[in-house]
């Protein structure tokens, strides 16, 4: 049975942000006898967005309505190690900072540190392991990227049977793939660049038809980049075939599926959505890359991009955005939130959906809640609606019957 990495006490060593015990926790549902609901922030995570994810997840503990909700941090390391009690926070980015003294303990006790499976009463969290229970009324998780973002831990929250924010495991692995997503958005309809998927295998067994179909169906520039991942990482513009074939070299070192898609001169265009079956959009919101493409330096090292909030289109095209985000999102099937980023060809003012992010980024000036504010959500209110919608989509789906009485079957 697969699960979780274990879930620490990083009290003892708050600094390493590894216990030397291998202490773990149940997870099981609060008994609500008490006025505040309690939240788990689940931040860092494994993936190249781990300090954006901890950024985010310091904003959302920040700003939380206190007299509500009561926060349980947990952070997770970037070799996947489960932090809780104590300051995991404070011991994620003492990490950050020592990250080969982390790796080597962390190697050393990673066997150790094998989560313990026990059998499940009735009701009971398969992340069920030893020690104290964690008592939670529902789960916020913070991790953007992979392992956290795709669908792998919001399988796992689905396990715990607890409420969890945001997109399910469907959702978030589609939009985490940008070939499936792609491939669905195409087939209902929506207006996609055209694009190429290339297995790595392939590229690297038959890179001259790969050239040559790339070729074939695309014109130059154009973007190539990894299918499963985000910030950037991996992306590059190809203005000839050299190009080409050094972009799909690097996207190759980060997934084993790529994406050739048509470049454009694109305006860059994003638009929030909130809600699960009734989704609503924010104002859309345009970003101008500090770089010649909004790629990982001008995201993160330039800090010289700029947000225009709202974008400067016009009503119709706002209008057009903000119905055409909700269909992408409805169209997976999304909950909770989501950013829509759209590209316009500068050229043809001609609307292509690029991608959905199913935990955009959440620091407080970050594009997502920005869009929110900008449409009359406050950062703390938007909190206190995604985790209400945790607890809506929980109720409706526990309506769900999990057994069938076969005495019914015709
Ligand atoms: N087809 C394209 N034409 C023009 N620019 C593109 C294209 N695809 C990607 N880009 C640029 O690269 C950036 C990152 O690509 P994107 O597909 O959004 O990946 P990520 O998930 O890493 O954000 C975009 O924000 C945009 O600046
Ligand atoms: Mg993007």
């Amino acid at each position: 049975m697969a699960t979780a990495g274990p879930l620490l006490d990083c009290q003892s060593d708050a600094v390493a942000g590894v216990s030397n015990t291998a202490t773990s926790v149940v997870i099981t549902k609060s008994a609500m006898a008490k006025d505040k609901i309690r939240v788990a922030i689940l931040f860092g995570g494994k993936s190249g967005e781990h300090e954006v994810s901890l950024t985010s997840a310091q904003g959302i503990m920040k700003a939380i309505d206190k007299n509500k909700y009561e926060v349980v941090p947990i952070g997770i390391s970037q070799e996947g190690h489960w932090l809780v009690g104590g300051d995991p926070m404070k011991a994620l980015r003492a990490a950050a900072e020592i990250p080969p003294a982390l790796a080597a303990m962390a190697e050393e006790e990673a066997e150790a540190l094998q989560t313990v499976l026990v059998p499940l009463e009735p009701g009971q969290s398969p992340l069920t392991t030893v020690n104290a229970p964690l008592e939670l009324d529902v789960i916020f998780p913070v991790l953007h990227g992979p392992y956290g973002e795709d669908g792998t831990v919001q399988g796992l929250l689905e396990l715990t049977g607890l409420p969890y924010v945001g997109a399910g495991v469907t959702a978030s692995a589609v939009s985490m793939d940008k070939a499936i997503a792609k491939d669905i958005f195409c087939s209902h309809g929506f207006p996609v660049l055209p694009y190429r998927v290339v297995l790595r295998k392939r590229w690297e067994t038959d890179p001259t038809s790969v050239i040559s179909d790339c070729e074939a169906a695309l014109r130059y520039p154009m973007f190539t980049k990894p299918a499963n991942l985000g910030s950037s990482v991996g992306v590059s513009r190809a203005r000839n075939r050299q190009e080409l074939v050094a972009g799909l070299d690097q996207a190759a070192h980060f997934d084993r599926k790529l994406i050739v898609e048509q470049g454009i001169q694109a305006r860059e265009i994003e638009v929030s959505i909130l809600g699960n079956e009734d989704p609503i959009a924010s104002v859309p919101g345009e970003i101008i890359p500090s770089r010649d493409f909004y790629s990982y330096a001008a995201k993160y090292i330039d800090n010289a991009s700029d947000l225009l909030i709202p974008a400067p289109i016009s009503e119709e095209l706002t209008e057009q955005v903000r119905q055409l985000a909700i269909k992408a999102y409805t169209c997976v099937d999304c909950a909770g939130m989501a950013r829509v980023d759209f590209l316009m060809d500068k050229v043809t003012q001609e609307l292509w959906l690029n991608e959905m992010n199913t935990i955009p980024g959440f620091t407080p000036i970050s594009m997502y809640p920005k869009l929110w504010e900008a449409t009359g959500i406050s950062y703390t209110e938007l909190i206190d609606r995604l985790i209400q919608l945790a607890f809506e989509r929980h109720t409706d789906k526990s309506r769900t019957e999990t057994s069938f009485d076969t005495s019914m079957a015709t």
